[in-house]
């Protein structure tokens, strides 16, 4: 129930009718009985500048971006993060007395949701990294605050992986190699994350590691969480790696924009639990 006094949150996008940060985040403000409502709404490209207007003037007090906005968005806000400039996209806009400031925080929820689902420690670790687009740009700028060993970026378009390592924090670390060359590499990974959408519903027989590559030491991630286990997945866990999916980055990417809006950081497991929920239910 909402009220004069309920804070008003937002999603653009579009489309974004499956879009599940709604029932996510709604679900745990009424959990804790905190005075918040998360609105979804569709916003066509043409409209954004007028929707990021519309927060200033209806003192929404905070916001999620999502595809396609993600870039346009930066040119109307008042202050970028560092690591939001950084990665080049912003995902979550905080309303600070009238000031819109965007942040980046899929690089951090995805490294959060590696360590404490993982129970891993990065530091001194090999990673690699499929990919080198949005995805892989955030967290690889997020790692590489870190205390890693070294980042190996595989890409088709090596040039794109150049551009990316350009932005790295602490690059001579950072190595590039083509998406042909992966077996050469893996067996010195200790983290293998795939960004790219090879795997993907509805391509989900197709994977970019054959599976007698992969090995027990390994920890393997992959950031689609539709399928929540992708053929990549499985095939680690058959192997006996450690594996981690997708489905935690989007909870925590929600979880430091929760905290960035309301200083509270929400309990991981509810969030989970709602969104696995919806998953099957497709509500
Ligand atoms: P996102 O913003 O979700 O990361 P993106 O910017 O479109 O999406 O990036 C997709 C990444 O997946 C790219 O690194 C792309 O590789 P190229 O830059 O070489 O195109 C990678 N990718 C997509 N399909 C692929 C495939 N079939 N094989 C290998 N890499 C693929």
């Amino acid at each position: 129930m909402t009220n004069s006094e309920t804070k008003i949150l937002a999603i653009l996008g579009n489309p974004i009718i499956h879009s599940k940060s709604p029932i996510m985040h709604n679900t745990v403000f009424d959990y804790l009985g905190l005075n918040y409502h998360y609105v979804a709404f569709d916003v066509k490209p043409d409209d954004l500048e007028k929707a990021i207007e519309g927060i200033r003037a209806l003192n929404i007090c905070g916001a999620n971006v999502t595809i396609p906005h993600k870039i346009k968005v930066m040119e109307y806000l008042d202050e970028i993060s560092d690591e939001a400039e950084a990665i080049g996209a912003v995902n979550t806009i905080v309303n600070q007395n009238g000031k819109l400031i965007g942040y980046n925080t899929d690089g951090e929820g995805y490294v959060r949701s590696l360590i404490e689902e993982t129970n891993s420690d990065l530091t001194e670790k090999n990673i690699m990294i499929l990919g080198a687009g949005g995805a892989a740009r955030a967290i690889s700028f997020t790692l590489s605050k870190h205390n890693v060993k070294s980042i190996v970026i595989v890409n088709r378009n090596l040039e794109k992986a150049n551009l990316l390592k350009d932005k790295l924090i602490n690059n001579s670390r950072v190595n590039i190699i083509h998406t042909d060359n992966i077996r050469k590499h893996i067996n010195s990974s200790d983290i293998i994350i795939n960004t790219t959408s090879v795997g993907m519903h509805p391509n989900t027989d197709q994977s970019l590691i054959q599976k007698q590559w992969i090995k027990p030491y390994h920890l393997v991630s992959d950031i689609i969480y539709n399928p929540l286990v992708t053929k990549l997945l499985l095939d680690a866990h058959e192997s006996g790696a450690i594996t981690h999916s997708g489905l935690g980055m989007f909870i925590y990417q929600g979880i430091i924009a929760f905290e960035k809006w309301t200083g509270i950081t929400p309990d991981s497991e509810i969030m989970r639990n709602t969104v696995l929920d919806s998953l099957t239910t497709n509500n």
